[in-house]
């Protein structure tokens, strides 16, 4: 799965926080994850973060992240705990290129299925884990707060038939999610 718009992978960081903070208050506005939450989340039991760079030829030093992602592995599943795109470079793919990561690595720790919850008004996450497989398992009522918006709770089997995701141009480093 390749990007229309040319990013690596690479393990998402402790640096990374500060601009991952400002990347979830854009996207989930008062729903956004704190950076105490953040950092928690970073050094808790089975999690995998990821973060998504652009990759310019001519540019010295190291890139702003442009996305992220995570999951958790509870030994059995993995949750989708979050994924985010920078508005400016959204719908060009990079998406993908995460779940397409997370749905590795799933696969690569032997999780059965890949577990997520999504608002039910989210019409482009919707489409996007519908195009990856994942079907709507429930609802749950309420669950974000305090906007009171509904989630659906999705899942995709990952079943040892299943090809396996393209993700050649998206290999991450094997760490943990905390640098
Ligand atoms: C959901 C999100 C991560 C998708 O990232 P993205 O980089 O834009 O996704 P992609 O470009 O890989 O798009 C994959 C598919 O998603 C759907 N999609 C993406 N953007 C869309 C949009 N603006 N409108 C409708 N569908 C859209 C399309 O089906 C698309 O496939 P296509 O390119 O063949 O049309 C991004 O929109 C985002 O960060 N949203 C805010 C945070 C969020 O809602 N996260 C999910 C929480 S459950």
């Amino acid at each position: 799965m390749s990007a229309r718009y040319e990013v690596k992978l690479r393990p998402l960081r402790a640096a990374d926080l500060p601009r991952v903070v400002r990347l979830e208050q854009e996207l989930f506005g008062s729903s956004a994850w704190t950076y105490g939450m953040l950092a928690e989340e970073l050094g808790a039991l089975g999690r995998w973060y990821v973060a998504a760079e652009p990759v310019r030829l001519y540019a010295a030093g190291p890139q702003e992240l442009i996305g992220y992602a995570g999951l958790w592995f509870d030994g059995d599943v993995t949750q989708i705990m979050t994924i985010g795109v920078d508005p400016q470079y959204q719908h060009l793919g990079i998406g993908s290129v995460l779940l397409t990561a997370l749905i590795d690595r799933s696969r690569q720790v032997g999780a059965s299925a890949v577990l997520l919850e999504v608002r039910v008004d989210n019409d482009a996450a919707l489409a996007m884990y519908g195009k990856f497989g994942f079907e709507q398992l429930g609802i749950r009522k309420r669950y974000y707060q305090p906007e009171d918006v509904d989630a659906y709770t999705m899942r995709l089997e990952l079943t040892d038939d299943a090809p396996a995701a393209e993700t050649r141009d998206a290999a991450v480093p094997d760490e943990p999610g905390v640098a």
